[in-house]
């Protein structure tokens, strides 16, 4: 269980900057169990990232604080694993060694550390590819190696920004799809920060919309449990058009969308 009581947060004011540092998130409330899936959207510069490295523990917030499993996050934990965009593989280790990587962190054997990691390349569908480099895999592949090595950390939570920005569609929904089966199966939080409205109502539990900075939670929307399967029908559903519209509202002219 994830929570967020409160957050308020500035970065340092620049020695020499312009003036004073302006809040880059106010009041941010918002929990996560086990096993959800939350989807965070916002425009540009809003403070997604900033909240993910929150929550990580990578930074600190200036007021309130957050609990993962009831303990105040203090500083980074492996139970906490952020991925970003570009999640940098060890271009000179293979698929599994990359996993293996992450198993030998954590004090496993040799002999378990290899076992465990093809079972992580088997919940990515990658076991065939264990011995390839990055340089051979495709960007989707090596993204989904990505996933295999932050899910070998063991962590309860992942943090996921734009990691699903440069795949076409068919991977995409390949990805996505055996992350929340990956996420409900395993019991993990996952929260997923994107610009792409389809894949935050897809995945999400829940989905906060953030205003434009400083970043305060504009809208949450729970996507019906009645919206398509499948990602790809998801544009001409009604549930979808209905949130995708509320979405533009909040963006175009946020007060009177919450008049
Ligand atoms: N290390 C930093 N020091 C000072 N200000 C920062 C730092 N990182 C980000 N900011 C500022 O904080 C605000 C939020 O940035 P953040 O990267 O969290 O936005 P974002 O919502 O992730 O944007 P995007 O959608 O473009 O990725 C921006 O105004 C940015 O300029
Ligand atoms: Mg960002």
């Amino acid at each position: 269980m994830l929570s967020l009581e409160n957050i308020y947060f500035k970065y340092p004011a620049r020695r020499r900057g312009n003036g004073d540092a302006h809040w880059v998130l106010e009041d941010i409330s918002l929990t996560a169990a086990a096993g959800e899936f939350i989807s965070i959207i916002g425009p540009s510069g809003c403070g997604k990232s900033t909240l993910l490295s929150l929550i990580s523990g990578l930074l600190r917030p200036s007021r309130g604080r957050i609990l993962a499993q009831g303990r105040e996050v203090l500083g980074p934990s492996r139970s906490r694993v952020l991925i970003f965009q570009g999640h940098l593989l060890f271009p000179w280790k293979t698929a599994i060694q990359n996993i293996e990587f992450v198993l030998k962190a954590r004090g496993l054997s040799q002999g378990l550390r290899r076992r465990q990691a093809l079972e992580y390349l088997q919940r990515v569908r990658l076991e065939a590819h264990a011995d390839a480099y990055p340089r051979e895999l495709s960007g989707g592949m090596q993204q989904r190696i990505g996933i295999a090595r932050a899910l070998a950390a063991e962590p309860d939570i992942l943090l996921l920004d734009e990691p699903f920005s440069s795949l076409d569609l068919v991977a995409k929904c390949a990805i996505i799809d055996e992350l929340k089966a990956i996420a409900s199966q395993m019991g993990k939080t996952v929260i997923l920060v994107t610009h792409n409205l389809e894949e935050a109502f897809h995945v999400g539990h829940r989905v906060y919309l953030l205003t434009k900075g400083p970043g305060r939670i504009a809208a949450t929307f729970d996507p019906s449990a009645t919206k398509p399967d499948q990602l790809q029908s998801l544009g001409a559903s009604s549930e979808f058009q209905a949130f995708q519209k509320k979405v533009s509202a909040f963006m175009t002219d946020p007060a009177a969308a919450q008049r």
